[in-house]
């Protein structure tokens, strides 16, 4: 996810962009720039860091004259942030630039292409090759800059969001969009182009949203001619006006990010699916696993260290890899692990998982692993960061920024790497057989169309929270894959409500925590139909007994926790190995609605911190 701001019109360009931007941070804050036109020749600049950063480097480096200018703050997924990877992006003659939000997941091959044809390249990214390619097509074939784009765009795979300008025509912008958002502004002789309306609501409050496969030539002579990028059959502007304030546009019309973010699951899932896994062919492509296959192969243990919620997809990571890889698999708490001279062999891999990629902790754990001659394989959301600087491989989740403290779409995202290089692994090695590896990939593609569905039990949620808003304790309790996301259920109302909460293995029960139930303790039971579901069934009907209060969270059509229980929330049927990609989603919401009703702070819980880069 990253953020674009663009203008054309008859004011001074640079500080719309510059203030667009600062409000596009949300969307990705690791480099950002801004290319000016100044009536004959593109300037740009770009550095790694803020926005802020940006303005003092700018401004030292070239003239902020002009009346068309069009910037970007970048979330890196191909590339490490640093200058040179930063966009905008010239072509090679320096008469083209570009900002983008996306991936282009054909741009190896696309780039090999054309080097052969001559093309150098200075950065590492796909949307360098994506520039060089308009330019191409553009000489080619003699057409204008619209026409390249769309010629290109058709030979490109992956998500986009684009603006693109050409100093051969200095009167238009050309801008697209597949995958990720894109808005024109329309202003008196004026246009703004932005991935949401924030950086152009003080000036106009008429919008154009681009549909999925559109592309605009938004000119200052002819105003904005959109076009289906497929067939080239013109489509109507449709002119909305903008109702919502600014801070709504920013949070996409939720109240919090913590709830813009349980529902961007969905796409975040694909995302991190995105070129990876083709489940018709039935390949899984994961170059730090590809690289690196020996060693997984040969490692007689995988370890998982990590913190807070990446921990808690290590535990699910750890009932998936053994099920499927037939490793060993430790789990340890990275603080734990660092302090207590761990035994750690040369042939074992390390899996460190960190959305932030900083915590202070999982860092030192994983020099210490390192030390041992360990393989250390990262797990990272927030690309170029310290800890996916420091593993010898890994792989990104590619959720995109998550704001909210109360991690959502990471644990989730962390999930899905980890199922697909399980599955990957386990193929390789043979520890599965074909039919299953096939039905885990074709279930797993189902997965963020279930999670859309699951997300529909929101109103159904906030009924259930309102009911039990009061409470001193909560009680989570699920098996096998579903244990650890009885602990994520638990931290989750924890950190925003500040109710205490326990998760524990359903079966444990009996040994300490029934002793609590009364008629006061909610109990949250996670009691999917093909997880152990008669005891599930069982440690139910013993808190009914103690007249606990249940809220069972169930497959969809489920009829014997739906007696049992005072409160059942649905989820769709799937692997049981994946149901914690769907039983977690009323969890969030559960804790989220709770938080909103005790009027706590969401996004910022007190005495958090998103990245803990301390001790
Ligand atoms: C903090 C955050 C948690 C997070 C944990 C680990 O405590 O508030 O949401 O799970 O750190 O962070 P990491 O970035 O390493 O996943």
């Amino acid at each position: 996810m990253c953020g674009i701001v663009g203008y054309i019109g008859h004011r001074k360009a640079y500080p719309i962009v510059l203030k667009g931007l600062q409000r596009l941070e949300y969307r990705g804050y690791d480099s950002a720039g801004i290319a000016i036109f100044d009536g004959s020749d593109i300037k740009l600049s770009k550095t790694k860091g803020k926005v802020a950063d940006l303005q003092d480097r700018l401004e030292k480096e070239i003239p902020t004259e002009g009346n068309l200018a069009f910037g970007h703050t970048r979330w890196a997924t191909h590339g490490v942030p640093n200058d040179v990877n930063s966009h905008p992006h010239y072509s090679n003659s320096q008469n083209l630039a570009i900002i983008h939000n996306g991936i282009i997941e054909n741009y190896g091959t696309l780039r090999q292409e054309l080097i052969k044809r001559g093309y150098t390249f200075t950065s590492e990214t796909d949307t360098e090759v994506l520039v060089n390619l308009i330019e191409e097509i553009k000489i080619k074939e003699g057409v204008k800059l619209g026409k390249a784009v769309q010629i290109a765009l058709n030979e490109v795979v992956g998500a986009y969001a684009i603006t693109v300008f050409d100093k051969e025509r200095p009167h238009e912008l050309v801008v697209a969009r597949l995958g990720s958002p894109l808005a024109i502004g329309v202003g008196e002789e004026e246009f703004f182009i932005a991935s949401d309306a924030s950086p152009f609501i003080e000036y106009t409050k008429n919008a154009i949203y681009l549909e999925d496969g559109e592309m605009a030539i938004v000119s200052r002579e002819k105003g904005v001619r959109i076009r289906k990028i497929k067939n080239d059959k013109q489509v109507a502007a449709n002119v909305q006006e903008l109702k919502m304030n600014l801070e709504q546009i920013e949070k996409g019309g939720y109240e919090h990010f913590m709830l813009k973010e349980i529902y961007e699951q969905p796409n975040a899932i694909s995302d991190t699916f995105r070129g990876r896994m083709r489940p018709k062919s039935g390949i899984i492509k994961m170059a730090g696993i590809d690289d690196n296959f020996e060693k997984f192969k040969n490692a007689k243990r995988i370890i998982i260290i990590a913190c807070g919620t990446s921990w808690h997809a290590g535990l699910v990571a750890e009932y998936i890899i053994e099920e499927l890889v037939r490793t060993p698999v430790e789990v340890e708490y990275a603080s734990e692990f660092r302090y207590r001279n761990p035994i750690i062999y040369p042939d074992d891999v390390v899996i460190a998982i960190s959305q932030s990629g900083e915590t202070a902790d999982t860092m030192a754990a994983i020099k210490l692993a390192k030390k041992s001659g360990a393989f250390v394989f990262g797990v990272c959301n927030v690309v170029g960061s310290s800890i996916s600087r420091e593993t010898h491989a890994g792989a990104y989740t590619h959720a995109g920024p998550e704001i909210g403290v109360a991690s959502t779409k990471a644990f989730t995202t962390q999930i899905t790497v980890l199922v697909i290089m399980s599955l990957k692994l386990a193929k390789e090695k043979g520890t599965i057989t074909h039919t299953e590896y096939h039905n885990y990939l074709q279930e797993l593609d189902l997965i963020p169309e279930k999670v859309k569905e699951a997300l529909t039990c929101n109103d159904h949620v906030k009924t259930v929270a309102a009911k039990y808003k009061e409470a001193s304790n909560f009680l989570y309790l699920g098996r096998g894959y579903n244990f650890p996301v009885a602990l994520e259920g638990a931290l989750k109302l924890k950190e925003i409500s500040y109710i205490h909460a326990e998760g524990y293995p359903a079966a444990e029960m009996k040994h300490g925590p029934i002793a609590l139930i009364d008629e006061q303790m909610p109990v949250v039971v996670i009691a999917t139909r093909k997880g152990h579901y008669e005891k599930v069934v069982s440690n139910i009907q013993e808190i009914k007994s103690r007249k606990g209060k249940i809220i069972g969270i169930v497959t969809k059509g489920d009829k014997a926790v739906k007696e049992l229980a005072d409160y059942v929330i649905e989820v769709p049927e799937t692997s049981e190995l994946l149901t914690p990609l769907l039983t977690t989603i009323p969890l969030q919401l559960l804790s989220y609605h709770i938080a909103v009703m005790l009027d706590k702070n969401v996004d910022q819980p007190r005495n958090l911190a998103k990245s803990v880069t301390v001790e």
